[in-house]
């Protein structure tokens, strides 16, 4: 086994990247970026891993969907009292990762995390199906519970229950904000000699923030 996986690597070929090619804005880079993986058809194209911690520095990571880009942030939607909810109360930090292997790239945004405005969780959570509204309000997530007739049991009573009603956005769910402090691309290349352009935000408070760029080893 340990042979097998010392073994797999792949030589990287697609592409390069440069500080020249990267523009003075991350987040246009992004977007461009962002565009070029759908094009491709990268499979769950905005899923991102979220990393978070606890106020004690405990490490965690999850897979979220990326649900829009507003006003430079990126914005995810869960439940607030969650494991996630409950470390970004404690610790509104966090890390998202995003691997595009089909292009051979990677992403990395770090920042300060906020919650949405409730208008802006109500109107995603309207716009998603039936369902999935339901599936949210059944599910304590993180929460250990004792089996699976549990939730299906909970999603049942309530499909009964509000019929054709249309549903309140319930308190305990929502959006979240990431405003970028950092952010890295990485374009993969031959050799290990991977290109890593990383963007960061000048902590001048006297001067409207700019991004100072520039390249870091692989
Ligand atoms: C592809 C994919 C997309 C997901 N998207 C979300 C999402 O947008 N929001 C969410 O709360 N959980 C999402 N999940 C589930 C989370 O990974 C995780 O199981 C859940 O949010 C509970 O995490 P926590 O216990 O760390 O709070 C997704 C999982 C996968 C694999």
């Amino acid at each position: 086994m340990k042979s097998d996986l010392s073994s797999i690597r792949t030589n990287y070929t697609k592409s390069s990247l440069d500080v020249a090619d990267t523009g003075d804005d991350p987040i246009v880079f992004f977007q461009k970026w962002f565009q070029e993986a759908v094009l491709s058809e990268v499979f769950e194209v905005n899923a991102m891993t979220l990393a978070t911690a606890s106020k004690d520095g405990k490490p965690d990571a999850r897979t979220v969907l990326l649900k829009g880009i507003e006003n430079g942030t990126f914005v995810f939607f869960t439940n607030y009292e969650s494991r996630k909810g409950k470390e970004l109360e404690e610790n509104p930090l966090a890390c998202l990762v995003f691997f595009w292997p089909e292009l051979e790239r990677q992403v990395r945004i770090e920042g300060g995390v906020s919650k949405v405005s409730r208008r802006e969780s109500e109107e995603y959570f309207h716009s998603r199906p039936r369902e999935s509204q339901i599936g949210a309000l059944s599910s304590p997530q993180s929460d250990e519970i004792p089996n699976r007739s549990y939730l299906e049991e909970r999603f049942r009573k309530l499909q009964n229950e509000l019929q054709d009603k249309e549903i309140d956005l319930p308190s305990y769910w929502g959006g979240y904000a990431v405003r970028p402090e950092r952010i890295e691309f990485w374009q993969g290349r031959a050799s290990r000699l991977h290109d890593r352009i990383v963007f960061e935000k000048n902590a001048d408070p006297d001067s409207d923030f700019f991004w100072r760029k520039f390249r870091v080893a692989p």
